[in-house]
C-alpha cells in the first residue's frame, strides 16, 4: 500500500533540497551583510534562514508521515559576489518567485495524481509565500532607493 507515487515523493524530496538551498542562500546573504557591518539587516536573513529550514522540515514530515524515507539531494555551493544592496534584494525576491513556482508545480502534480493530502499541504505551503513576498518585495523596494553602502548603513542603523 503506497500513499504517494514514486514520482510525486521524489519531487517532494527535491523540494526539501530546494528549501535547504534557500536556507543556504539566506545564511550566505546574512554573512555578506555582516561583512559590510550591516548586522541589523543581516538579522532579516538569519530569520529567513530559520524559516527555510522549517519549510524543508515540513516537506520532510509530509513524506515520513506517508511512510516514505526521504532522500536528500545535494544543494549547490553559494558563493556569489554582490556589489550593491539591490542585487541582494533581487536575489531574495527572485528566489521566492522560483520557490512559489516550484511548489505550484508540486500542487499540479498532486492534483493530476489525485492525491488530496499532498495537494492540501502544497496549498498550505503556497499560503506561506504571501508573507515571503511581503518581506522580499519590501526589502527590494527599499534597496532600490539606496545606491551607496553608506545609505544602506543608515537603513541598517534605523533597524536597531
Ligand atoms: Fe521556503
Amino acid at each position: 500500500m503506497t500513499l504517494v507515487s514514486k514520482g510525486l515523493s521524489d519531487a517532494i524530496c527535491f523540494q526539501i533540497s530546494h528549501e535547504q538551498h534557500n536556507a543556504k542562500i539566506y545564511l550566505y546573504l546574512a554573512g555578506v551583510l555582516k561583512g559590510k557591518g550591516m548586522d541589523n539587516l543581516a538579522k532579516i536573513f538569519e530569520k529567513q534562514w530559520l524559516e527555510e529550514l522549517d519549510h524543508s522540515k515540513k516537506f520532510f514530515d509530509l513524506l515520513t508521515d506517508m511512510g516514505i524515507v526521504p532522500f536528500l539531494p545535494e544543494t549547490p555551493e553559494v558563493n556569489t559576489r554582490f556589489t550593491n544592496i539591490v542585487e541582494i534584494g533581487r536575489t531574495f525576491l527572485e528566489r521566492e518567485i522560483v520557490t512559489t513556482q516550484s511548489i505550484g508545480a508540486l500542487k499540479r502534480l498532486a492534483i493530476e495524481e489525485d492525491n488530496p493530502v499532498v495537494e492540501q499541504v502544497m496549498r498550505q505551503m503556497l499560503a506561506l509565500q504571501q508573507q515571503e513576498y511581503e518581506e522580499s518585495t519590501s526589502f527590494f523596494d527599499k534597496a532600490q532607493l539606496l545606491t551607496e553602502w553608506w545609505q544602506v548603513a543608515l537603513w541598517d542603523a534605523s533597524l536597531k
